[in-house]
């Protein structure tokens, strides 16, 4: 029972902390009536037969308190074509904000900045979508969103609180958002947990025990054939055939798992808060990696103008494929990232084995099939044959002693992605351990790759 009391303590001591206050909450209410109230008149003015509807967190009270993003959709009517709402969506949403950014992933909306009356900034996502009959019949990616907002608004109210421990968790374990970059939970993914467990603690003492494949079906009426490849499955109860979690990754998924563990075994604020980390500086990369006997090659180049969703699965895509020519000129990684920092794009590979002597086999035909090896011998007839597990085999001149050279000249040859390929083109540069200058962000993105965040929490439990 004493354990059970000391994390009720704790998650009050945080709930305090990221919970919005009235004055927050009348605020952000207040910018969003006035948004909807403006988009409602201008749609009329113009003769946009569209009206505006508050979603996501900031419409069911469940935003962590200071990070309030609004979001407001703009229904259609389902009939008109996809250039029709793109156009007057976007027209529409501009012509209510003097500050705002187009975006685009798989869907356009405008990213506006807005001020309360005490001139503080909101920001705000204007997303037009068609206003369908169904979540299953959707037009466009995010026409299930306001069906989405219908089933957690009906729901979650007593539940807000145990959401917000939920996002600001994971937040800490660096797996909130389902963006490409993270691969973690989603806000929604978050409350639809909270539904099925009912609390935050009950969620963690379930997800301490997950496996892989793990399933939840709310409403028990799940038609989603993922399994086996989904390592969370999280049925949409407005889509059955949809799996929420689907952006989950198994390293995202093993996370929570873990942190949950440590936090049940170990409860403390520091899971929610945890300290800072220091920047890794310069000096300390290369004598860590000095300590570590291996070499880090980075491909640096400028980060491509596209949206991150869209970035990193080209650099994941180049990844793999920069790897594979590592290994089949036969150097040895060890690990391997991507990272989009500022204005710079990479790649980084941690390397075994980087450097190769000159020599190489080349494999012939099997001796006993008769015309290959009479070929092969006339092709190599300067130099010496050794016979080898039944085949010919000769010395060859390596062409890439180093990691390096191959990757200057051959990185091209490698599928890497439309824009990041690109990019590449109009120049890059492939750096070794102390030719890699840190410039912002590379400090802790380092940090990051030598230690997942809450070793040093758990280092710190008796
Ligand atoms: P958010 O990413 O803002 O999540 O999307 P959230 O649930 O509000 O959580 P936090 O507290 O801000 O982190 C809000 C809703 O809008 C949809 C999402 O699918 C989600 O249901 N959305 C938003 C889109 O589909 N596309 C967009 O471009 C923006
Ligand atoms: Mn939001
Ligand atoms: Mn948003």
């Amino acid at each position: 029972m004493r354990e059970e009391d000391g994390i009720k303590k704790i998650c009050e001591e945080v709930i305090e902390r990221i919970r919005p206050d009235e004055r927050e909450k009348n605020k952000v209410h207040a910018v969003i009536d006035f948004i909807i109230a403006k988009i409602n008149k201008k749609a009329s003015e113009m003769g946009i037969e569209a009206h505006a509807i508050s979603v996501g967190s900031t419409a069911r009270n469940t935003w962590v308190s200071g990070e309030a993003d609004i979001d407001i959709f703009i229904m259609f009517p389902a009939g008109i074509s996809e250039k029709d709402l793109k156009e007057k969506g976007l027209a529409l949403a501009k012509s209510i904000s003097d500050r705002y950014e187009e975006r685009y992933a798989s869907h356009p909306y405008i990213h506006a900045y807005f001020y309360d009356a005490e001139g503080r900034e909101h920001e705000a996502d204007l997303v037009p979508c068609f206003a369908v009959k169904d979540a299953s019949e959707l037009k466009s990616a995010v026409d299930r969103t306001p069906f989405h907002n219908e089933y957690i608004v009906r729901r979650i109210p007593g539940l807000e609180e145990e959401v917000l421990l939920l996002k600001q968790f994971l937040k800490s374990a660096g797996i909130y958002g389902s963006e490409q970059r993270r691969k973690g939970f989603s806000g929604y993914l978050c409350e639809l947990l909270i539904l099925r467990y009912s609390s935050f603690v009950e969620l963690l003492r379930n997800a301490s025990n997950w496996k892989y494949g793990e399933k939840i079906d709310i409403e028990g009426r799940g038609k989603y054939k993922g399994e086996g490849k989904d390592p969370l499955i999280v049925i949409d109860p407005v889509d059955p055939n949809r799996n929420v979690a689907a952006a989950v990754s198994l390293d995202s998924f093993c996370k929570l798992i873990d942190a949950a563990r440590d936090f049940l075994a170990c409860p403390d604020a520091s899971f929610f808060f945890p300290a800072r980390k220091k920047e890794m500086s310069e000096a300390e990369f290369v004598k860590l990696v000095k300590e570590r006997g291996t070499e880090f090659v980075m491909v640096l180049f400028e980060a491509p103008e596209v949206v991150e969703d869209i970035l990193f699965p080209q650099l994941r895509k180049a990844e793999a494929s920069v790897s594979n020519l590592i290994e089949r000129n036969e150097f040895r990684i060890y690990r391997s990232d991507v990272s989009v920092e500022g204005s710079k794009a990479f790649l980084i590979f941690e390397l075994l084995v980087w450097n190769l002597p000159p020599v190489k086999k080349h494999i012939g035909p099997p001796v006993t099939s008769k015309y290959h090896s009479e070929q092969f011998k006339r092709k190599y007839a300067s130099q010496s044959l050794l016979i080898e597990n039944g085949r010919y085999v000769v010395e060859v001149k390596r062409k890439y002693t180093d990691v390096v050279g191959l990757l200057k000249n051959e990185l091209r040859s490698c599928s890497l992605g439309k824009d990041v390929s690109a990019s590449i083109d109009r120049g890059y540069e492939v750096l070794r351990t102390e030719e890699i200058s840190f410039f912002d962000g590379l400090g802790s993105f380092f940090r990051d790759y030598f230690d997942f965040c809450f070793s040093t929490v758990r280092l710190e439990c008796s």
